[in-house]
C-alpha cells in the first residue's frame, strides 16, 4: 500500500484527481489501443502536471458494449490493456511516484456475459445462483422506475427466452441488474474488492450505486436496503485495507446525495452532481447565483468526508439534476445542434462548450480548484481538447490524448485509421492545433497554466479542507467567497461576465488584514471599513490570501 494511504487518513481531501481511460491514453504496444504499458510510460507527464491520483475507467474483460461498465469478470485485466502483471507494474510506477489508483466498482449491473449471468438465467427458479439477478414473470413491477439510458431504453425489464422470466436492468438490456436481496451476491463484491485491494489500489469509485435494491412502490432509487450494502462494503474496505476510499457516482440532488456519506461510515467521496451543471448556468448568465443557490442548498457532511468535484467526465454533461426550465436553458446555451445531446445530456468536451475560450476554460477550472472538495480533470481537458457528436452514444468525448501534431496524434504508431477510435479531426481540436508537445513547448499555453494552478492549489490545504462563507457583492456578476481552515483564509473572486467589471465586496471582517494576489504573491491594498473595491477583466479571476503581515 501507498504511504499515502497510510501517513494521512484524510488524503483524498488534498487530492487533485486525474481521470482517464486506459484504452484513450497511450499505446505502449502498437496495436491502436491504449494499454497498461502505455499509461506506466506517460506517468511522468502525469506526474509533472501534478495529479496525485488516477480514477481509471473500466478494464476489466468485458464485452465493451458499454465501454467496459459490462463487466464479464470482476478480477482480471482485458486482453487489449495487457496482463494483470502489466497492471501491477503499473500500479508500482504510480505508487513510486506517490499518486495513489482508484478503480471501477461496477456494483449496481455486470453483463449480460458475465457468468454469474449465463448461470442464473439456467439455474432453477428461486435457487440462489438465478437469484444473482432481478426476475419477474412481469414488467410491470417496480413501475415508478424512471428510465436512464432514454435514447435506448424503453423498459427497465428486458424478457430472457432461456430463463423464461424478464429480468430488471437499470441501464441497457445487456447489463442485467445485480440482486442484492441475495447475500452471496454481496459477498461476491466484497470479494472482487479484496483481490483488487491486495493487488494495492487505493481505492473504488462506486458506479450507479443508488440503484442497488428494487422495492415496490418506491422509485427504486436511494432506498435505506441501499445504504445497508453501502455501509457493509464500507465496512469490508475498512477490515481490509484502512485508509483506502471509495468515491460514490450518486446523480441525484445534494439532499439525496447526501446519505451516501452516512455518519462517516458510508462513502468517503461523493461527486457534487447538482453544482455541475449550475457552474456552466452561471457562466452563461453571467451571473453568481446558481452557484451560491445550490452551495447553499448543499447540506453539511461528516468530517472525514469530501465532495467530489468535476466540469466534465467521460459521461454525457448530466441534466438530470437540474428543472425542466433550468435543462432547457442549458440546452440552448450550450447545445443547439441536436447531435450535441445524448440521453438527457450534452455531448461535449469542456473546450467546445465554451467555445474554445481560454479565459473562460481557465475560469471554469479557477472554480474547480476553489469550491469546496476535490477537484477531479477530466484527461485531455487540460490541452483543450475537443470532441465529436457524430460518434456514436459518448464515444465522441473518448478520442485518443493527443500527444503530437502527427495524424494518429503521437497516441499509437498505428495509422489514424487502425486506431480504437479516430482521433479528433477538425482544424481547431485535432491534434495538429492541440497536443501535450506543442503545449509543453509554449510557455502560455493551457497546460502551463494547468499545472501551475495545480501546483498552487495543492500548496494551500485550506482548499481542500477549508469551510466557504459567500460575500455580500454589490455586482451580480461577481462571485465572491472566502476560505477558512486553522490559520488560512482565502478570498476568491471570480468576474461571471465577458466584460470587466467592479466589484465592492462587504469584507469589513477582515478588516486589517492584506489581500495577497497567489499567483504573482502581489499585496494589494489593506482591508479597512469601507467595501474593498476590485476591478475584474471579463472572465477574470483572483485568489487572495488574506495574512495579517503581508
Ligand atoms: C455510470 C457510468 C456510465 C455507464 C453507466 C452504466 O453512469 O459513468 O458511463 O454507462 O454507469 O454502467
Ligand atoms: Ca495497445
Amino acid at each position: 500500500m501507498t504511504t499515502r494511504t497510510t501517513a494521512d487518513p484524510c488524503w483524498y481531501k488534498d487530492a487533485v484527481i486525474y481521470e482517464t481511460h486506459v484504452k484513450a491514453f497511450f499505446d505502449g504496444n502498437g496495436d491502436g489501443i491504449g494499454d497498461f504499458a502505455g499509461l506506466t510510460e506517460k506517468l511522468d507527464y502525469l506526474e509533472t502536471l501534478g495529479v496525485n491520483c488516477l480514477w481509471l475507467l473500466p478494464f476489466f474483460p468485458s464485452p465493451l458494449r458499454d465501454d467496459g461498465y459490462d463487466i464479464a469478470d470482476y478480477c482480471g485485466v482485458h486482453p487489449s490493456y495487457g496482463t494483470l502483471h502489466d497492471f501491477q507494474l503499473f500500479l508500482e510506477e504510480a505508487h513510486r511516484r506517490d499518486i495513489a489508483v482508484l478503480v471501477e466498482l461496477v456494483v449496481n449491473h455486470t453483463s449480460d456475459q458475465h457468468p454469474w449471468f449465463q448461470r442464473a438465467r439456467r439455474a432453477p427458479r428461486g435457487s440462489p445462483e438465478r437469484d444473482f439477478y432481478v426476475w419477474s414473470d412481469t414488467d410491470q413491477k417496480y413501475a415508478g422506475t424512471r428510465i436512464i439510458f432514454t435514447d435506448t431504453e424503453r423498459s427497465n425489464w428486458t424478457w430472457d427466452p432461456v430463463a423464461g422470466a424478464f429480468y430488471w436492468h437499470r441501464f441497457f438490456s445487456h447489463q442485467p441488474d445485480l440482486n442484492f436481496d441475495n447475500p452471496r451476491v454481496v459477498e461476491e463484491i466484497e470479494a472482487a474488492m479484496g483481490f483488487w485491494l491486495d493487488l494495492g489500489v487505493d481505492g473504488f469509485r462506486l458506479d450507479a450505486i443508488p440503484y442497488l435494491v428494487e422495492r415496490d412502490g418506491t422509485s427504486c432509487e436511494n432506498l435505506p436496503e441501499t445504504h445497508a450494502v453501502v455501509r457493509r462494503l464500507r465496512a469490508s474496505l475498512d477490515r481490509h485495507a484502512p485508509g483506502c476510499v471509495l468515491l460514490a457516482e450518486a446523480n441525484q440532488w445534494p439532499e439525496d446525495v447526501r446519505p451516501y456519506f452516512g455518519e462517516g461510515d458510508e462513502c468517503h467521496m461523493a461527486f457534487h452532481f447538482p453544482v455541475m451543471p449550475r457552474i456552466f448556468m452561471a457562466l452563461r448568465m453571467e451571473s453568481a447565483e446558481p452557484i451560491i443557490d445550490i452551495m447553499k442548498r448543499t447540506p453539511a457532511i461528516p468530517p472525514s468526508c469530501q465532495w467530489a468535484l468535476f466540469l466534465r467526465n467521460h459521461d454525457e454533461l448530466t441534466l438530470e439534476m437540474v428543472s425542466e426550465e433550468e435543462r432547457a436553458y442549458m440546452n440552448l446555451a450550450y447545445a443547439r445542434d441536436p447531435q450535441a445531446r445524448v440521453n438527457v445530456g450534452i455531448r461535449r468536451r469542456l473546450a467546445p462548450l465554451v467555445e474554445n475560450g481560454l479565459r473562460r476554460i481557465e475560469l471554469l477550472n479557477g472554480l474547480l480548484f476553489s469550491l469546496p472538495g476535490t477537484p477531479v480533470v477530466y484527461y485531455g481537458d487540460e490541452i483543450g481538447m475537443g470532441d465529436d457528436v457524430r460518434r456514436s452514444d459518448r464515444d465522441g468525448v473518448r478520442t485518443p490524448m493527443q500527444w503530437t501534431g502527427d495524424a494518429s496524434a503521437g497516441f499509437s504508431r498505428q495509422p489514424p485509421e487502425n486506431l480504437y477510435s479516430p482521433p479528433v479531426s477538425d482544424p481547431v481540436y485535432g491534434a495538429a492545433a492541440v497536443n501535450v508537445e506543442a503545449q509543453l513547448r509554449d510557455r502560455s499555453s493551457l497546460l502551463h497554466w494547468m499545472r501551475n494552478m495545480i501546483r498552487l492549489r495543492k500548496q494551500f490545504r485550506v482548499f481542500g479542507r477549508g469551510s466557504i462563507e459567500f460575500l455580500p457583492v454589490t455586482n451580480a456578476k461577481i462571485l465572491a467567497f472566502v476560505r477558512r481552515w486553522e490559520g488560512d483564509t482565502i478570498l476568491c473572486v471570480a468576474n461571471l461576465s465577458r466584460h470587466a467589471q467592479p466589484a465592492a465586496i462587504d469584507l469589513a471582517a477582515f478588516a486589517g488584514l492584506t489581500p495577497v494576489e497567489m499567483l504573482g504573491y502581489t499585496p494589494f491594498p489593506a482591508i479597512g471599513g469601507l467595501p474593498y473595491m476590485l476591478a475584474l477583466g471579463g472572465y477574470g479571476f483572483y485568489w487572495f490570501e488574506l495574512r495579517r503581515d503581508p
